[in-house]
């Protein structure tokens, strides 16, 4: 039986935190083999929000390090770039095409990016068809993502529909997968961690950086178990093996922290190998392999779409 077609994308934007880990990056190693994978790095998407040129193109390099060193095999999956594919660009403007302002208009996403503040470009209103356009361009059935981008699969299967409708039956509506990881992982404070409110614990940091994450986790001396530390302390070790530690170091806050120290940088020590292995030339090559790959489909899609539309003569 041939496998389904999967598709995911990734904005590049920086530092990954262990709660991308356990909530996105671990789910998706585990299942993408099961599937024909795609594995996008979004940059088009990001320049709705980046407009910093150098810190782009480093987090681009940097995000692909970080899903080979995490376990994507570049040869199982087609891992590229999107604007080295311009069928995606191509692709979304006929969509825009067929589908309203209002329509667009209630994109959760739209209305919370303004309501912080971003500029409400048309780039940033026109989201939702760049991604049914990365999505449907390799005829895509699962989609996994993170639940806040539920509404933007929708988008998806209502461009496809639309198209469908206007040209005849040209894209298969897609699913989305919503991954299930362990949860919301929380951060240093026992907030949800979160680039945005800086309580996190970097996955590729080095112990050092493991050890002051570490030492700030914020402790209530009100129990004999400090929460915040059992909380993380779980993902590392079972909680059957946790249960002595914990009892044999009551209010022992330091030794606690300690021994949580030690088992994430036992876990995360060969990733951090592996990851200091890839460098910015192994990073070119990968990308450059995936484009090729990747253009080959859309290019074979697009002809299709430029037939339908009329504009191909
Ligand atoms: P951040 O909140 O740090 O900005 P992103 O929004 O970029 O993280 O999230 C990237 C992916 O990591 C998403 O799929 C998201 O669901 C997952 N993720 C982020 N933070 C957590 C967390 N604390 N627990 C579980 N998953 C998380
Ligand atoms: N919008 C997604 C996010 O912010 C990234 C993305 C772009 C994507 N294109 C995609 C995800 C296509 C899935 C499929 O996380």
């Amino acid at each position: 039986m041939s496998k389904k077609r999967l598709l995911t994308g990734l904005q590049p934007s920086g530092t990954l935190h262990i709660g991308n880990y356990f909530g996105a990056l671990k789910p998706f190693t585990d299942i993408y083999r099961d599937y024909e994978s795609h594995l996008m790095v979004a940059d088009l998407h990001a320049l709705t929000t980046v407009r910093d040129a150098g810190g782009l193109r480093q987090n681009i390099i940097d995000i692909v390090k970080d899903y080979v060193a995490a376990g994507v095999d570049p040869k199982e999956a087609i891992l590229f770039k999107q604007s080295d594919v311009p069928e995606h660009t191509e692709l979304a403007w006929m969509f825009e095409c067929l589908v309203t302002v209002p329509f667009l208009m209630q994109a959760h996403a739209y209305k919370d990016k303004t309501a912080k503040g971003i500029e409400a470009t048309a780039g940033l209103f026109n989201y939702p068809m760049l991604m049914a356009a990365d999505i449907l361009l390799y005829d895509t059935e699962v989609v996994p993502v993170g639940e806040d981008q539920r509404q933007h699969i929708e988008y998806a299967r209502e461009a496809a529909n639309k198209f469908n409708i206007a040209y005849g039956e040209t894209f298969t509506p897609p699913q989305e997968m919503i991954l299930k990881g362990v949860g919301i992982v929380p951060g240093t404070d026992g907030q949800k961690m979160s680039k945005s409110y800086k309580n996190t614990i970097p996955l590729f940091g080095t112990r050092e950086e493991v050890q002051k994450a570490v030492m700030s986790i914020v402790t209530d001396s009100s129990g004999d178990r400090p929460e915040n530390v059992f909380a993380i302390h779980t993902l590392f070790k079972a909680e059957s093996e946790l249960a002595s530690l914990y009892e044999e170091n009551k209010g022992k806050y330091k030794n606690l922290k300690d021994a949580l120290i030690e088992d994430i940088d036992t876990f995360i020590a060969p990733m951090r190998d592996a990851r200091a292995a890839i460098s910015d030339s192994d990073v070119k090559n990968i990308l450059q392999d995936g484009a090729a790959r990747a253009r080959e489909r859309a290019s074979k899609k697009m002809a299709e779409v430029r037939q339908k539309v009329g504009i191909a003569l």
